[in-house]
């Protein structure tokens, strides 16, 4: 599920009448979505996500649901990916706070997941952790042993991360073969074939990627950040063997991104990962502000734990529709 990186004020809406119907979503109602949710929630989602998930999952595969007034105002929306032929991930679980607890949220949740629990799927989705327990009464009852931590970096400088850089080599995609890429990808990834999904996204219209290697040029790591709602950067996934490989992969992508100190810098990480604590300190300093942020939420499954190598992620690739 995307997550909340912060608490929001809860914005209401006139009260009205309820009655809605759920159908699939345009662009448009997307860009409605993004909008909305960055206001009530501060999720933070790009207009070109969209049409990047229908591109990587493919139009069948990716699935947004829309709840909508008779006028056509969006009140809600849910969605799911399908991972191959054994994984779903569920994301994007929102009702507008003027409309919460009348069954609308449970009527998107499910009708989006029906097909994929029928196909027999593992399911998986990035739990608020304050839903958790509700989602594992409702079957998403498997649990890693390590949650999600949100960290938000303002003023950022990339000076004192370069000094725990070592001998990585950071590249453009271009001076990779992809499969290098996917294969790297997939070991991370609990040996899930991701390539059409990985294709798509790390050719983001908003996103900037580059590919780490060693000295004898093998991919030891990879970061997209991408540009979302509200002037804010999301780094997702960030992968990397080592602290030092993460650090360059952050301070070369970042040099891309002119303006990037002036902006909100947001990864979602392992709680595990107590190196990322250290890395978005330093990158705040001297003069940003960081925060860490303990049991954000949890990625749940339905039939089993997903065995991916966390001591190799920085940052989730996308908390909506990504398992790690
Ligand atoms: C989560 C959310 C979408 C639920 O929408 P809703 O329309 O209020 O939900 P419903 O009225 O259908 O559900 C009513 C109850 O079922 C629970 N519920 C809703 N969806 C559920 C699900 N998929 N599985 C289990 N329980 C669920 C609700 O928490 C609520 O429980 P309560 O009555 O004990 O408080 C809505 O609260 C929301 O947008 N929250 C903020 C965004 C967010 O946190 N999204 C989820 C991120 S993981």
């Amino acid at each position: 599920m995307a997550l909340p990186f912060t608490n929001s004020p809860q914005q209401r809406l006139p009260q009205g009448n309820s009655s809605f119907l759920i159908q699939e979503s345009t662009l448009d109602d997307w860009k409605r979505i993004v909008d909305l949710s960055a206001d009530t929630q501060r999720w933070a989602m790009a207009y070109d996500d969209f049409p990047v998930w229908k591109k990587a999952f493919g139009e069948q595969n990716a699935e947004l649901l829309v709840a909508k007034k008779p006028d056509g105002q969006v009140i809600g929306f849910v969605s799911i990916a399908k991972f191959g032929p054994d994984i779903a991930a569920v994301g994007n679980y929102y009702v507008h706070p003027a409309y919460r607890g009348q069954g609308i949220g449970m009527q998107l949740f499910d009708k989006v997941t029906q097909t994929s629990l029928a196909e027999g799927r593992n399911l998986s989705l990035n739990a608020a952790f304050l839903l958790s327990k509700k989602y594992a009464d409702n079957g998403f009852d498997k649990y890693p042993d390590w949650g999600l931590r949100a960290h938000v970096v303002t003023g950022a400088n990339g000076a004192e991360i370069a000094t725990l850089v070592h001998n990585s080599k950071i590249v453009s995609l271009k001076a990779v073969e992809f499969d290098q890429i996917a294969t790297y990808d997939r070991s991370v990834a609990a040996n899930v074939d991701r390539s059409e999904w990985l294709e798509a996204w790390i050719n983001h219209p908003t996103g900037r990627c580059k590919i780490a290697l060693d000295t004898t040029n093998h991919v030891i790591g990879y970061g997209v950040v991408r540009e979302v709602s509200q002037n804010r950067l999301v780094f997702g996934p960030l992968y990397a063997n080592d602290q030092g490989t993460a650090a360059a992969l952050i301070k070369v992508i970042l040099e891309e991104v002119d303006d990037y100190p002036s902006r909100e810098i947001h990864f979602l990480s392992p709680s595990t990962n107590e190196e990322m604590n250290e890395l978005t300190a330093m990158l705040s300093r001297p003069r940003g502000t960081y925060e860490h942020r303990g049991d954000d939420g949890i990625c749940q499954f339905t039939k089993k734990v997903l065995k991916v190598d966390v001591r190799k992620v920085y940052a989730v690739a996308d908390v909506a529709l990504c398992f790690i």
